[in-house]
């Protein structure tokens, strides 16, 4: 496979600083990072983007109300995802906030393009304006009178603003989601796209004037107005970039957009029209997921749920500090239930016990038991040194085909975005060589003197539990690397298509490696420890 020359490139929403990361950004940034690293694994060259969304209403009258200037009170939470990122284990390349200079003069250059060519204009508009959508709502949008997201009655505003021509790519947009079938996925989020272009599409609001709103980018060609939100944050996926001249722009657009459900009409429509009206290749995907839930609803943004009990209360404490969470399952983890337990693009009910039960199945008993018998029984048998293989059996054999045949399933999961798919698939290797032993029966050959049958056991357990630990490295890096130094892999560079037999007899190798303990059903999740890893 000579994937080297191959770039990737993969976003999250940049988050508001109107609160702390949660569960659902931690999601979203943890598959993204593991996205990146899973690409990086499989030899291309990938660069993963994250960062915040500091203008608008929402940002401006939530620092008024602490007495705080909006930069204040945005520097101080662009900071706390940043720390909470890391301390979560994500390896942003970079990390964008809309109120730095290099994200300003690209959206006043883009500004300037699109209104060179027409299609920008003036005109007066009124409507219904959500302050927590940050955008305007059609009467027909609204459920009962109200914004389906936030349960709250939008105010009517009329005012005199600039608009973008969106109208003129409703055709174009149809028929490019009509020709590209995966390029919004799943499926469904694509189709929820068309039905809204069935009806004709309104040009889209993308000022504010500063009377009103202050805090925002000025326009080029009217510094009485700011841009509105979503026109400014959704360039951050190229001003990152440097666009249009920047070297990494040339080197990594089109990206992979990674997105909520609750913003696939920004990122599925105005962004393709706004990409389209200035000339910049669309995204190589939209990829969309699910909602985590509390009590089925939304974790992150409410609190309507009926929270009398202590499950759902644990819940939303888990919710709102991800950092709890990674000191009860450790930071890998909490990253491996994630990604595994949630199917992509389908919303999912959190609970601790949903986490604890994953966790203990999965990494303490299958993957936990797979390495620990095996480790300890190469150091009990082989002195601690990968054993040279005898004569292959056809059960040996079989493992071999599994194993061998990982790498490429893993791959295809990932290229589908399925994350869920990849770590099921990376498991069940760690479920196969638990049967594998107990068929071979490692401890029996070697009472029976049968040396050669222990040695070729024990080495295909390792050679499959290897390959595993490198499908499970972009999503566990550290219990991974442990992994791997414990089969003697210390120093080789990890590579999804290193084939079979590159575990080199003679290699010392741990005398046990206790990956992940069981965790206690109900035990209370630890205090939060902030700066314990
Ligand atoms: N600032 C905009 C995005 C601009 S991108 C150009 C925004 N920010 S947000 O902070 O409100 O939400 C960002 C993302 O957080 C959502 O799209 C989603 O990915 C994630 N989530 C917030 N709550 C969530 C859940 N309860 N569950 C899963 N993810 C959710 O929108």
């Amino acid at each position: 496979m000579n994937v080297m020359s191959d770039t990737y490139y993969i976003t999250t929403p940049i988050y508001y600083v109107n609160g702390a990361p949660h569960l659902g950004s931690t999601y979203t940034t943890t598959l993204a990072d593991a996205m990146a690293r899973y690409h990086r694994l499989y030899g291309e060259d990938a660069r993963f983007l994250t960062g915040t969304d500091e203008y608008g209403d929402k940002i401006a009258s939530l620092a008024a109300a602490a007495g705080e200037e909006p930069k204040q009170l945005a520097d101080k939470v662009s900071a706390s995802f940043r720390s909470m990122w890391e301390r979560l284990g994500a390896q942003p390349d970079d990390f964008i906030r809309t109120t730095e200079d290099r994200h300003k003069l690209v959206v006043q250059h883009v500004l300037r393009e699109i209104y060179d060519r027409g299609d920008i204009y003036f005109g007066e508009y009124g409507g219904r304006y959500c302050v927590g959508c940050e955008r305007f709502y059609t009467e027909k949008e609204l459920v009962d009178g109200r914004c389906p997201q936030h349960g709250t009655t939008p105010e009517y505003i009329a005012e005199q603003n600039y608009f973008f021509r969106m109208g003129r790519y409703q055709q174009w947009l149809i028929d490019t989601l009509t020709e590209q079938p995966d390029l919004v996925r799943p499926e469904q989020y694509r189709r929820e796209l068309l039905a809204f272009l069935r009806d004709p599409l309104d040009d889209l609001c993308i000022s504010r004037p500063k009377s009103r709103l202050t805090w925002g980018i000025t326009l080029p060609f009217d510094e009485n107005f700011v841009t509105y939100v979503w026109f400014d944050a959704l360039l951050n996926y190229v001003s990152a970039l440097g666009y249009p001249e920047g070297d990494l722009y040339a080197r990594y657009w089109p990206g992979e957009q990674l997105v909520g459900k609750d913003i696939v009409k920004p990122h599925g429509i105005y962004w393709p029209c706004m990409l389209q009206a200035a000339g910049i290749p669309l995204f190589r995907h939209l990829n969309v997921h699910g909602y985590w839930t509390i009590g089925g609803v939304k974790g992150g943004k409410s609190d309507r749920a009926e929270l009398q009990e202590a499950e759902r209360l644990e819940a939303l404490h888990l919710f709102r500090d991800p950092a709890r969470l990674a000191d009860l399952l450790g930071v890998d983890g909490m990253r491996y239930c994630l990604l595994r337990e949630m199917s992509f693009g389908s919303d999912l009910d959190f609970t601790r016990d949903l986490f604890v039960t994953r966790y203990n199945a999965d990494l303490a008993h299958d993957l936990g038991n797979a390495v620990n018998r095996t480790v300890s029984m190469i150091a009990r048998y082989h002195e601690a040194a990968i054993p040279d293989p005898g004569s292959e059996t056809p059960v040996d054999r079989d493992l071999r085909d599994a194993a061998s045949a990982a790498p490429g399933k893993v791959w295809a999961h990932i290229q589908a975005m399925a994350p869920h798919l990849a770590l099921g698939e990376a498991l069940t290797l760690a479920q196969r060589v638990n049967r594998y032993l107990e068929e071979k029966k490692p401890w029996t050959a070697f009472k029976n003197g049968d040396h050669d049958s222990v040695a070729t056991t024990l080495y295909y357990a390792a050679e499959t539990l290897g390959i595993a630990a490198s499908l499970l490295l972009p999503v566990m890096p550290t219990r991974m690397l442990e992994l791997r130094q414990a089969l003697g892999l210390g120093d080789q560079p990890p590579s999804a298509s290193g084939g079979w037999g590159y575990l080199d007899p003679g290699t010392p190798t741990a005398r046990e490696a206790r990956l992940f303990p069981t965790i206690e059903r109900d035990a209370p999740a630890p205090e939060a420890k902030r700066d314990a890893r």
